[in-house]
């Protein structure tokens, strides 16, 4: 019976997922670097707290932190101003992402910009950016969603200031750092797609193998030389898995042939979430007494949707080119249980008070725009020679430039809102 729940809970989504998203992943193309014209930017205006005269000084500042503008909530509007970059201004972008140039040929989903309720998201502004990572070492840990949220942020970053490839290793560069000699900072890229260790899926393997109680230390042997991490994982938990913890097999999810129980993924996100929190805290949450400043900075982008709409090798697999207005749809179950998940761990983790973290919860923002996609343009012109009976589509990966470029923006947003707790 209780198998049987299961699987009519997560039949359907597996289903749907296995042949897209295992296709692509397994797209990765060589990174470039180009020189790009340097532009100038304004620096955005502080944000004005509220200010509560019958209180004391510290509750005064400590109410305004309170009652910062909740950036996750509100809607996506028109915006004439178009992205800071394009494929000329910038080498880094992924082949599979960069749709302008591959001939997506409408340009309306460039021109819209998140509207957060109680207030505005001030336009990404690189050189305030690169000042907050002075110094320091900023890690994108996690599967291609957050090298997709690296290579926008690299992208913006690079308007200011050009970084260079220091590094370079793994199958399809899965692992890179980028130095910016102006600020003496760093941006690297770990692939991890579980966070926890685990085998994955492949031609010749079926199912993932997850390791729950285990970091994965492709990332975690460098956590002393980061500053700041960034983690975003969730489309590869929904493929078939076995699931070890204390070394045995605790089920297992969509694992035809095998004898063991079904148990999801949901749970096992959270796992693997909370193993790699509480390994970030056990290396670095000793020292973090003085307010961050030798400690650790802790982002968890939750789950962003896909956008299949249809059959992921037709045309017209995500053809939508607007946004979704609020209301219009809601959230589907899967991913607003995916951020469900990854939210609890960051509040349980939160609560401990060792190592400062939040969540970049951008679910709800990137699930009202299905227009973002590259679907078919993940390929160069892919209609060159006439609409063929099949297409490869990407609705799940994210332009770029496009709505990803967001993310970054009220990352931004939540570095500056650290940086003056620094100061208070
Ligand atoms: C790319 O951006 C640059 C600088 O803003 C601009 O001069 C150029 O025309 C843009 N290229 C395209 C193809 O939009
Ligand atoms: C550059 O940044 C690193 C940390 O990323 C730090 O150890 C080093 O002292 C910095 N160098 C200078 C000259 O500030
Ligand atoms: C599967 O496991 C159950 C319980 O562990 C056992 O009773 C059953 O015989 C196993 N079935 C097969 C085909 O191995």
């Amino acid at each position: 019976m209780r198998t049987s729940h299961f699987f009519n809970k997560f039949l359907p989504w597996t289903i749907f997922y296995i042949l897209p998203v295992a296709m692509f992943l397994l797209y990765f193309y060589h990174l470039t670097l180009s020189a790009s014209p340097k532009t100038e930017f304004s620096h955005s205006k502080p944000k004005n707290f509220i200010s509560y005269s019958s209180l004391s000084a510290d509750t005064v500042k400590r109410k305004a932190y309170e009652n910062q503008c909740d950036y996750f909530k509100g809607e996506w509007i028109k915006d004439s101003a178009g992205p800071l970059y394009n494929d000329t201004t910038c080498g880094m972008i992924k082949e599979g992402r960069n749709c302008i140039k591959h001939g997506r040929p409408d340009t309306d989903y460039l021109y819209w910009r998140w509207k957060p309720n109680q207030c505005n998201l001030p336009r990404f502004d690189p050189n305030t950016f690169l000042k907050l990572i002075k110094n320091k070492h900023i890690a994108f840990v996690g599967d291609s969603l957050a090298r997709n949220q690296l290579e926008s942020l690299l992208c913006m970053l690079s308007t200011s200031s050009i970084p260079n490839l220091v590094y370079q290793n793994g199958k399809d560069n899965e692992f890179s750092k980028w130095y910016f000699s102006s600020h003496n900072a760093s941006v690297s890229l770990y692939w991890s797609p579980f966070l926890v260790q685990g085998i994955e899926k492949s031609s010749t393997r079926p199912n993932n193998e997850l390791y729950l109680d285990h970091v994965d230390e492709k990332w975690a042997k460098d956590i002393n030389q980061m500053d700041m991490i960034v983690l975003s994982i969730g489309h590869w938990f929904l493929l078939p898995a076995i699931y070890h913890e204390g070394g045995s097999i605790l089920g297992c999810h969509y694992c035809q042939g095998f004898n063991y129980t079904e148990i999801g993924f949901y749970g096992v996100l959270g796992k693997a979430v909370r193993t790699s929190l509480n390994s970030i805290i056990d290396m670095r949450g000793n020292n973090n007494n003085v307010k961050g400043k030798n400690g650790i900075d802790v982002i968890v982008t939750t789950f962003a949707p896909h956008h299949f709409e249809g059959d992921w090798d037709k045309a017209g697999a995500c053809p939508k080119t607007e946004p979704y207005k609020n209301g219009e749809k809601e959230v589907d179950g899967m991913s607003s249980d995916m951020r469900k998940v990854e939210i609890e761990e960051v509040e349980s983790a939160k609560v401990k008070g060792i190592i400062r973290l939040e969540a970049l919860d951008v679910t709800k923002l990137a699930f009202l725009r299905p227009d973002g996609h590259p679907g078919p343009y993940m390929n160069y012109f892919p209609f060159a020679k006439g609409v063929g009976k099949f297409v490869q589509n990407d609705c799940v990966h994210w332009c770029l430039p496009g709505p990803i470029d967001t993310w970054n923006e009220i990352f931004l947003e939540i570095m500056k809102k650290w940086e003056g707790q620094n100061k208070s």
